[in-house]
């Protein structure tokens, strides 16, 4: 199928879905073919800028037709009814960070997608990003030996933003899950799934929020690893998930926002005394990879290939985020409810 014509609709003309469609107009074989907001405006917007026609009702543009595949770049609260009815609908389904806000709405879609014969992927990034697909090539090639520890955080200052569903006091979005997930989601895609949590947790900066603004967990692995995640929606500072990972045999620095990565390994001098000096790769600055994204997404679609992250990898994601929470309200060490 290797030159099939995939047509997208994008719901949610948001700073994302314009990413998610800059990666469909960069696919030969891709092509957007409607936009939909409940905002006419934004959608009014976008559908100008990118010639295509606009939707107001979701339901109606399903019904509708005329697409293959559907992009999720709505408010967290509600991919669960966007992405089960688009996958009962028979689309296959790309989805917006984080899968969902509750296990309950994780289990949900999880449950469609296997029923549904189109691909189901969701959209954690950090798996694209060109330094952390690096680090974990070199952790997988054995250049660290056996990690230890691994931690990475989440460091960007929400001060600045409004969305009522971020803010929503009912249907919590916690740090740790709305954007600490892509640590969380980092951690697990590269060293596992950890099979307990502490955490504690602190709100000091953001006064005008419903849930904490700083989130600090450790965690253990079946190998006996340790991980820790900081993840910060109040910080004063640049936009960061600096991530090292600790092995038996050298260490990794990495970051979003680095143009290098940094491997350490024992090296010693003509005089043979060790010294540390880091061997430095070179990586392409995409934070938001949305463009590779779409295209492991489509390539997936044309080539019947199994989903590049699918449902349950969100669900589990959102399970280590869920028992951070749990944690730092318990006081007490919490596992993580796998899907
Ligand atoms: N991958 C990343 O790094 C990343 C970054 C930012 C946001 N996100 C995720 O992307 C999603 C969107 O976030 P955002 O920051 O762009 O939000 P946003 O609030 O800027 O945009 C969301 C859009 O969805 C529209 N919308 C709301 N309800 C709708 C409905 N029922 N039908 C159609 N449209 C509806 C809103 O009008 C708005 O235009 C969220 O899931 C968020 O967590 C991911």
């Amino acid at each position: 199928m290797e030159n099939s014509k995939i047509r997208f609709a994008v719901v949610g003309c948001c700073n994302m879905a314009n990413r998610h469609s800059d990666g469909i107009a960069a696919i030969d074989g891709a092509e957007l073919v409607c936009v939909c907001d409940i905002d006419e405006a934004k959608a009014k917007k976008r559908s100008e800028e990118r010639g295509v026609p606009y939707y107001l009702d979701y339901y109606e543009m399903l019904k509708a037709g005329g697409f293959e595949a559907v992009i999720i770049c709505t408010p967290d609260q509600i991919h669960r009814e966007q992405a089960v009815a688009a996958l009962e609908a028979g689309y296959h389904v790309l989805c917006e960070k984080p899968l969902a806000l509750t296990m309950e709405d994780c289990r949900a879609i999880v449950e469609a997608s296997h029923k549904s014969k189109g691909i189901f992927m969701v959209g954690q990034v950090c798996r694209m990003t060109p330094g952390f697909v690096k680090a974990k090539e070199l952790v997988d090639a054995g250049e660290i030996g056996d990690i230890f520890f691994i931690e990475s955080e989440y460091a960007h200052d929400y001060s600045h933003i409004n969305s009522p569903w971020r803010l929503d006091p009912v249907k919590l979005r916690h740090g740790i899950t709305g954007g600490g997930c892509h640590a969380v989601d980092l951690i697990r895609w590269i060293a596992g799934d950890p099979t307990e949590v502490s955490a504690y947790s602190n709100h000091m900066v953001l006064d005008n929020w419903p849930v904490d603004d700083c989130t600090i967990a450790i965690m253990k692995f079946p190998s006996g690893a340790l991980g820790k995640v900081f993840c910060s929606i109040g910080c004063k500072r640049n936009y960061t998930m600096r991530t090292v990972i600790y092995g038996t045999k050298g260490t990794i620095i990495c970051d979003n926002r680095s143009p290098e990565i940094q491997l350490f390994q024992p090296k010693v001098n003509a005089e043979g005394r060790p010294y540390w000096e880091p061997d430095l790769y070179p990586v392409e600055l995409k934070d938001h990879n949305a463009e590779e994204e779409v295209k492991l997404f489509y390539n997936a679609i044309v080539n019947g290939l199994s989903s590049p992250v699918p449902a349950e990898e969100g669900a589990n994601t959102v399970a280590v985020c869920d028992a951070c929470v749990r944690a730092s309200a318990s006081g007490k060490a919490e596992k993580p409810e796998y899907v």
